[in-house]
């Protein structure tokens, strides 16, 4: 029974935070069963924004911890870290050979990076999107679960699968497309800030890996407004950010408790934060549990790395091989 193939990855450019957990860890847990699942680290990518050693590979260790304490079976899955597979990066420069300039430098994401690190504007961060599809297409992924951040990116992997099976008349690779339950969007998690979604690198997350006395000091500072001050007053983007959290940690009467204050005028914003801080804690304890637990046993990370390295290199090096025998790249001896 052959399984669609799905591939995903995290780059490890810090914990993760909740809204890397609901918007994308807990769908990889849930298509472990039904799918051929990849899932890795992308510490290649994390490059581009130049990493001393000792955060790559601390982040590296982090994420892997972390897949593990979501519960990413690495008996179900191909957990990896993407340096583990030199097919990657051979692939990677043969796909550069059909991305052209003009279309890496219109991507949203090349040009937000630019404008944040506009003395770091180095050529990986143009070709992240040819090393991102390189990721998905040596796997001959049909499924890609991720953000809506990430539609662009996916958008390219799509343009550059067709390129190439066109330039060279085959069907090499499948068309990937985005991967969501029941055709609904991936839930977006709101921030702390009032406004905009939860982020590592917008200063508004919560870790999974956070301790509790944190949790409670970033709820409690959270964005919010004066107060509604009519009856079934329509929530402000801060509050309602504040509910969307609500909704996705808390029991429902907890949440429609909350809904009856505010749509009474009688909300207390205090309380509701109070709540939603314990209610992030116990969500989230028995993870951060599990990530120390797994982050003291070196051991078996590693085991686990290697099993995932060979079995994704077996896949990748088959695709590797063809590619590079349709490119017309072939031993002369
Ligand atoms: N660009 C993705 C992100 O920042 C990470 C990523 C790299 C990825 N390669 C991928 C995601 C392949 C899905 C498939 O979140």
């Amino acid at each position: 029974m052959n399984k669609p193939i799905v591939v995903s990855g995290i780059r490890p450019t810090g914990y993760l935070h909740l809204g890397n957990y609901f918007g994308a860890v807990r769908n990889f847990i849930r298509m472990q069963d039904d799918f051929n699942c990849y899932f890795f680290i992308a510490d290649i990518h994390s490059l581009t924004t130049h990493p001393t050693p000792q955060n790559l590979q601390a982040g590296v260790k982090q994420v892997l911890a972390e897949y593990l304490a979501c519960g990413i079976d690495p008996e179900k899955s191909t957990i990896f870290i993407q340096s583990d597979i030199p097919e990657v990066t051979e692939l990677y420069t043969l796909m550069n050979m059909n991305a052209y300039l003009g279309e890496l430098e219109r991507t949203t994401s090349f040009k937000d990076k630019a404008r944040q690190q506009p003395d770091n504007v180095n050529a990986g961060l143009l070709t992240y999107p040819v090393l991102m599809a390189t990721d998905i297409l040596i796997h001959k992924a049909q499924f890609v679960p991720v953000g809506k951040d990430q539609e662009q990116n996916l958008e390219m992997a799509r343009k550059f699968a067709g390129r190439f099976n066109r330039m060279y008349d085959c069907e090499l690779f499948p068309i990937p497309r985005p991967f969501t339950f029941d055709g609904k969007d991936m839930i977006k998690i709101p921030g702390l800030d009032g406004s905009g979604k939860m982020g590592k690198s917008e200063g508004n997350a919560i870790n999974l890996y956070e301790d509790p006395k944190s949790i409670r000091q970033k709820v409690m500072r959270a964005v919010s407004d004066a107060g509604p001050t009519e009856m079934n007053q329509k929530k402000s983007e801060p509050v309602q950010n504040l509910f969307t959290l609500l909704e996705i940690v808390s029991a429902p009467d907890v949440v429609s408790h909350f809904n009856n204050l505010y749509n009474n005028c009688e909300i207390r914003y205090g309380d509701l934060k109070k709540q939603l801080a314990e209610d992030i804690i116990a969500y989230t304890e028995p993870i951060r549990n599990r990530i120390d637990e797994y982050l003291n046993n070196d051991a078996y990370l590693a085991k686990v790395a290697k099993m995932g390295a060979d079995k994704a290199r077996e896949s990748a090096s088959k695709t590797l091989a063809e590619a590079k025998s349709l490119i017309g790249i072939k031993s002369l001896f």
